[in-house]
């Protein structure tokens, strides 16, 4: 059954379970028998072509599209109560902050709807101020996004998406905007949330060299159908430095990954 929990209970380990999913928009299939186990706790990428399907397995997972065949679960739950239970969020390539809010007022966000509409939402340990210093953002928390650089936006968001302590973070190439040096900043600050949180991260993005960094696990999507080509274990020790790129084992996982691209 499309979105059903998983009734044994079994598929709570993991963050999300994929069996067989399949998105269809009309009489096109954007993903074709889509099965995965993420485990939580892991750090795992997308890679792809575009167009190949990479934001719509995101969207599956969070509810905003439905799956017109198989099985999607989210912490043993169906992808709408995972959403109702604020079990993940989301954090787009566009920061999408409220303009006329400071850095602090927008990450209060989440908290202050929940209040708002009297609904109960997790709150993370860390306050909205901890969230904005754990993203580098200390002092900044008046500032209006207009006065932010894109990558402070960036962690503002990220911050945002923090503040309700999701379990599992989808990321839609959140750095894809960025210029490299800033990416780089970036895609350190966030393996340190990542082991200081212990959030599950699916992250999207079109670059290799980012996937294969950040990633324990790289998901190679294909075209015509979007389906899942191959799951490629990164075994590159964490904590991991800018400088592992420089290695051979690390131009080896990318050669590989362009080979596999190209090749689709
Ligand atoms: N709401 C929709 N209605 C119809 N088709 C859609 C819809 N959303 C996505 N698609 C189609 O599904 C396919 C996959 O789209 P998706 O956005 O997931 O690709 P992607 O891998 O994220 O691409 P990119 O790398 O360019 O972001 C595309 O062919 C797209 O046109
Ligand atoms: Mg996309």
């Amino acid at each position: 059954m499309a979105g059903a929990a998983d009734p044994a209970g079994t598929a709570r380990d993991y963050a999300a379970v994929l069996r067989n999913a399949v998105v269809r928009f009309g009489s096109f299939t954007a993903l074709q028998d889509i099965s995965l186990e993420l485990e939580q706790g892991a750090f795992w990428t997308i890679l792809g072509p575009s167009g190949c399907g990479k934001s719509t397995m995101l969207r599956l997972v969070s509810d905003l599209v439905p799956a017109a065949s198989g099985e999607v679960s989210v912490l043993g739950k169906s992808t709408e109560e995972a959403r109702l239970a604020r079990e993940f969020a989301f954090v787009f390539q566009d920061a999408t902050l409220l303009p006329w809010r400071t850095a602090l007022k927008n990450v209060e966000l989440p908290l202050e709807i929940g209040r708002r509409r009297n609904i109960k939402i997790p709150v993370s340990d860390r306050s909205p101020r901890e969230l904005l210093k754990l993203v580098g953002l200390q002092g900044r928390e008046d500032a209006l996004p207009r006065e932010l650089s894109g990558g402070m936006r960036q962690r503002v968001a990220i911050a945002r998406a923090l503040v309700c302590q999701p379990k599992l973070l989808l990321m839609d190439e959140p750095f894809g905007a960025l210029d490299e040096m800033t990416r780089d900043h970036l895609n350190l600050q966030l393996l340190q949330i990542w082991a200081e949180t212990g959030v599950t991260i699916l992250f999207v993005t079109h670059s290799i060299p980012e996937a294969v960094f950040l990633g324990q696990k790289v998901l190679m999507l294909g075209t015509n159908p979007g389906r899942l080509r191959e799951i490629v274990d990164i075994d590159i020790p964490s904590p991991r430095a800018i400088k592992v790129r420089d290695t051979q084992e690390f131009t080896k996982y990318t050669a590989y990954l362009r080979r596999l691209l190209e090749a689709d």
